[in-house]
C-alpha cells in the first residue's frame, strides 16, 4: 500500500494526527512549537531526543505528536528521517498524518534532503509485513502532508523519498517472504516482473544456461534440492553518457538448511532471509528510473536454496567455478562463498568500473560488529571509502575489516586450488572476503558488505520493524548518485 504525499504551505485540511518537531532548547527554554505545553511533555518524560516521540491529545479528536529532534546544532538528515518514523509508528490509528517541522530546519541542513528524509521516514515507520495475515489491522496510514515552503525541488525530493523508501520496504518484503514460496524460480520471476515495470533490463538463465555458463558453484549448491537454481542478470542505462560502470552482486539463497553440514534447528530460524543481499540489490534496480544515478548498472543474482537432499554436494566434493578455479567443499554451510564466486568471476567479465556485493555471509561478523552493523572489505581503497561514505550518508552502519594476505594460505587445499572453509574457526568474516578475492579479476575494484547482522532486525528499532530491514538499499543508491571512478592503484 502506498502513502501519497503532499507539500502545503498551511495546514489548510482536516488530518487525524500533526507531528511537530521539539528541539532539545525549546523544552529548556519552556517554548514549545503552538499548540504544545511544555509542562505536559516533560511530565511525560519527554526529552526531546531524536527519534522519539511524545503524544498529546487534542480537543477535537486530533493528536499533536510532538516528535524530538535533539540540539538544533546536532541536527542532521537522518535526525528528520527518524522523526518521521516516529511519527508514523506513534499514530497506529490514524490515517492522515501532517508534519510540520521543515520551515524550522536548521539553514545547514538542505531542505530537499531534508524533504527526502520526512518521506523516507513515514514510509519506512509505517511498515509492517501483513501479507500472510489472515486479519491484517488494517494499515492506516493514507496520507502525509508536509507543511511548508518550497517548490519543485521540494516537491520532487518527497516523491523520490517515497520510492526510495518503498524500494527498501520491497527488500523488506522479499525477506519476509517465506522460503518455501520465495523461492528461486519466484524471485526469478519477480526480477522479471519489476523489471517490465521500472524499465531495467532482466535476464534469466535457468538451469541448463547455468550449466552452459559453466557456473559450478550455484549448482553445487543447488544440488541437495528439489527447487531449480536461477541466475538473473540486470542492467540499466542512464539518458546521459554514463560516468561509468558499477556490478552489484547479492547472495541470493532463498533458504539456508546448511545442506549435509546441516545448521541447527535454533541456527535455521531466520534462514528465508539469506538472500537478503540479492533482495537489495533487485530492490535497489526497482527505483533506479527515479533516482537516476549517471552511472551504468548491472546486477548478479545466484539463485537457489541450500537443502540436505539425497543426491546433496557431499563433503569433500570438488566444484568448478565460472572463472576455472576449483573449490574443495568441506563445509556445505559454508554455501554463500560459492554462489558468489560465480556472480563474481561474471561480473569481473564485464569489466567493470567497481563491483559491490551485498551478502549475509558469516556469523563470525555478526560476533565481530553485532547486529546493527555491516563488515566493510575489499581490494580497493577509494571504493572502501566510497561505500564508506554512501553508508555514512545513509546512516546505515558499516566499519572496515582487513583481508590479511597471510590468510590466503588457511584456505590452502591438499587436492583443489582452495577450499571452502578454513581449519580454523577464527576471523571467519575475513576468511570469506579472502575466498571471495579469488574470483574477483585482477585490477578491478571490489568491496564486499557483509549484511549478516543488520539484514534482519530482533526488535522494532527507529526505522525498522522486526524482521527484514532492507539494509543495503539507500547505501547502494547514494554510492550510485555520487560514483566517482576509482583511481587505479
Ligand atoms: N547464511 C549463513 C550466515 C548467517 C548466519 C547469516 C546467521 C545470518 C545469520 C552462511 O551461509 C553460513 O552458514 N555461514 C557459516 C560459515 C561457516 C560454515 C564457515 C557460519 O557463519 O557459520
Ligand atoms: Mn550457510
Ligand atoms: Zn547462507
Amino acid at each position: 500500500m502506498s502513502i501519497a504525499i503532499e507539500l502545503s504551505r498551511t495546514l489548510d485540511r482536516a488530518v487525524d494526527a500533526v507531528g511537530t518537531g521539539v528541539f532539545a532548547e525549546q523544552l529548556q527554554d519552556g517554548e514549545a512549537p503552538d499548540g504544545i505545553d511544555v509542562g505536559f511533555l516533560t511530565s511525560q518524560g519527554f526529552k526531546a531526543k531524536p527519534g522519539t516521540s511524545c503524544v498529546v491529545p487534542g480537543d477535537d479528536g486530533q493528536l499533536v505528536v510532538a516528535l524530538g529532534l535533539g540540539p538544533r546544532a546536532d541536527a542532521t538528515v537522518a535526525t528528520y528521517r527518524k522523526a518521521a518514523a516516529a511519527l508514523a509508528r506513534a499514530t497506529t490509528r490514524q490515517a492522515h498524518l501532517a508534519i510540520d517541522l521543515l520551515d524550522q530546519a536548521p539553514e545547514h541542513l538542505d531542505r530537499p534532503d531534508v524533504a527526502q528524509a520526512l518521506g523516507e521516514g513515514v514510509v519506512l515507520g509505517a511498515y509492517r509485513y501483513t501479507a500472510l495475515k489472515s486479519d491484517p489491522e488494517p494499515h492506516h496510514v493514507e496520507s502525509l502532508t508536509v507543511v511548508g515552503r518550497g517548490a519543485q525541488r521540494v516537491r520532487a525530493a518527497l516523491e523520490r523519498g517515497r520510492a526510495v523508501a518503498a524500494a527498501v520496504c520491497l527488500a523488506r518484503d522479499l525477506v519476509n517472504q517465506p522460503g518455501g514460496t520465495l523461492t528461486p524460480t519466484a524471485f526469478a520471476t519477480r526480477a522479471e516482473e519489476l523489471g517490465a515495470l521500472r524499465h531495467f533490463e532482466v535476464e534469466v538463465l535457468d538451469r541448463e544456461a547455468i550449466e552452459e555458463e559453466g557456473l559450478g558453484g550455484l549448482l553445487g549448491v543447488n544440488r541437495g534440492s528439489t527447487e531449480e537454481p536461477r541466475f538473473v542478470q540486470l542492467s540499466w542505462e542512464p539518458d546521459r553518457t554514463p560516468r561509468g560502470t558499477v556490478a552489484l552482486v547479492g547472495k541470493g539463497i532463498t533458504f539456508d538448511s546448511g545442506g549435509l553440514s546441516l545448521k541447527t534447528a535454533d541456527g535455521m530460524i531466520g534462514m528465508k532471509g539469506d538472500m537478503a543481499g540479492a533482495a537489495a540489490v533487485l530492490a535497489t534496480f526497482s527505483v533506479l528510473e527515479v533516482v537516476h544515478p549517471a552511472v551504468r548498472v548491472l546486477g548478479y543474482l545466484p539463485l537457489t536454496d541450500n537443502m540436505p537432499g539425497g543426491d546433496a554436494t557431499r563433503v569433500g566434493d570438488v566444484l568448478r567455478i565460472r572463472n576455472g578455479k576449483t573449490v574443495e567443499v568441506l563445509n556445505t554451510d559454508a554455501e554463500g562463498r560459492l554462489v558468489l564466486a560465480d556472480a563474481l568471476s561474471l561480473a569481473s567479465e564485464a569489466e567493470p568500473d567497481a563491483i559491490v556485493d551485498l551478502a549475509t555471509l558469516t556469523g563470525a561478523c555478526m560476533v565481530a560488529l553485532g547486529m546493527k552493523v555491516a563488515g566493510l572489505m575489499g581490494n580497493d581503497e577509494g571504493l572502501i571509502d566510497q561505500v564508506r561514505a554512501a553508508a555514512d550518508a545513509e546512516a546505515e552502519p558499516v566499519w572496515p575489516l582487513p583481508l590479511p594476505e597471510d590468510m590466503r594460505r588457511m584456505i590452502d587445499s591438499d587436492v583443489a586450488d582452495m577450499k571452502n572453509v578454513a581449519g580454523a574457526r577464527w576471523g571467519g568474516a575475513l576468511i570469506a572476503g579472502v575466498f571471495l578475492q579469488e574470483f574477483v579479476a585482477d585490477g578491478t575494484p571490489w568491496a564486499h558488505l557483509d549484511i549478516a547482522g543488520p539484514a534482519d532486525a530482533d526488535e522494532d528499532d527507529g526505522l525498522t520493524r522486526k524482521g527484514g530491514t532492507g539494509f543495503g538499499v539507500r547505501t547502494l543508491l547514494r554510492l550510485l548518485s555520487d560514483f566517482r571512478r576509482p583511481a587505479a592503484q
